[in-house]
């Protein structure tokens, strides 16, 4: 639902949009398969990721703008070619994502659990997201959910696990260890590992 306060909220939402997809153009040029985290605050994990990993190009995103700067501050501080960080929502990330390139591993590490029963609708992880990120992401991409909230982990992983675009993968090992900020103050967390099925991806959303 758009919201009340703003009248005109399409064109408000399209032209968000089109001014994500010319900023992120120039900056993937010639990238064809990308790891995203999803809500990745200062960074912390994926500049570790990146770090270890110089062939793989990684972008990070998050709606605090604040988390963003340092994310970048991080990431020049570590003078990595293959790591870039946006200020972006993800819905519209992935609708501004230049068509040719194809997501290949999405961190979601621990999301804001929204726990009031009246904001569950805010959750990431639902079937209308689960649907459209599917459609970004190469066959067998491999989606890596944590969290430290017990009851949104059990409906992620029953949302995941009745998705067509998904199957939940028990014998995937978690690719990548790197305490975020959230893990460290959390006492345990879940972890679910899902694989985008290949073939045809499902028309929701
Ligand atoms: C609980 S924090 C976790 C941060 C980091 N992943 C960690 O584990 O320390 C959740 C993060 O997700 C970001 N976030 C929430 N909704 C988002 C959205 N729709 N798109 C992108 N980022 C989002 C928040 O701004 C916040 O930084």
């Amino acid at each position: 639902m758009p919201p009340p306060s703003i009248p005109d909220y399409p064109a408000v939402l399209a032209s968000r949009r089109a001014e994500l997809r010319a900023q992120l153009a120039p900056r993937l040029t010639g990238v064809r398969t990308l790891t995203l985290e999803i809500g990745c605050g200062h960074g912390h994990f994926l500049t570790a990721y990146a770090a270890a990993h110089p062939d793989r190009r990684c972008l990070g995103l998050d709606i605090a703008n604040d988390r963003i700067a340092r994310a970048l501050r991080k990431r020049d501080r570590a003078r990595l070619a293959n790591l870039d960080f946006v200020h972006a929502d993800a819905d519209d990330l992935l609708s501004a994502l230049p068509e040719e390139i194809s997501l290949s591993q999405v961190f979601v590490l621990f999301p804001d659990p929204w726990p009031k029963r009246r904001h569950h609708k805010n959750r990431l992880m639902q079937p209308e997201f689960l649907s459209r990120l599917a459609a970004r992401c190469a066959p067998n991409a491999g989606l890596y959910f944590r969290t430290d909230y017990a009851p949104y982990f059990a409906e992620a992983s029953s949302v995941v696990h009745e998705h067509y675009d998904w199957s939940l993968s028990a014998d995937t090992p978690w690719p990548f260890e790197h305490v975020t900020v959230f893990q460290a103050r959390a006492e345990a967390h879940e972890s679910l590992v899902a694989l985008r099925r290949p073939g045809v991806v499902s028309a929701a959303g």
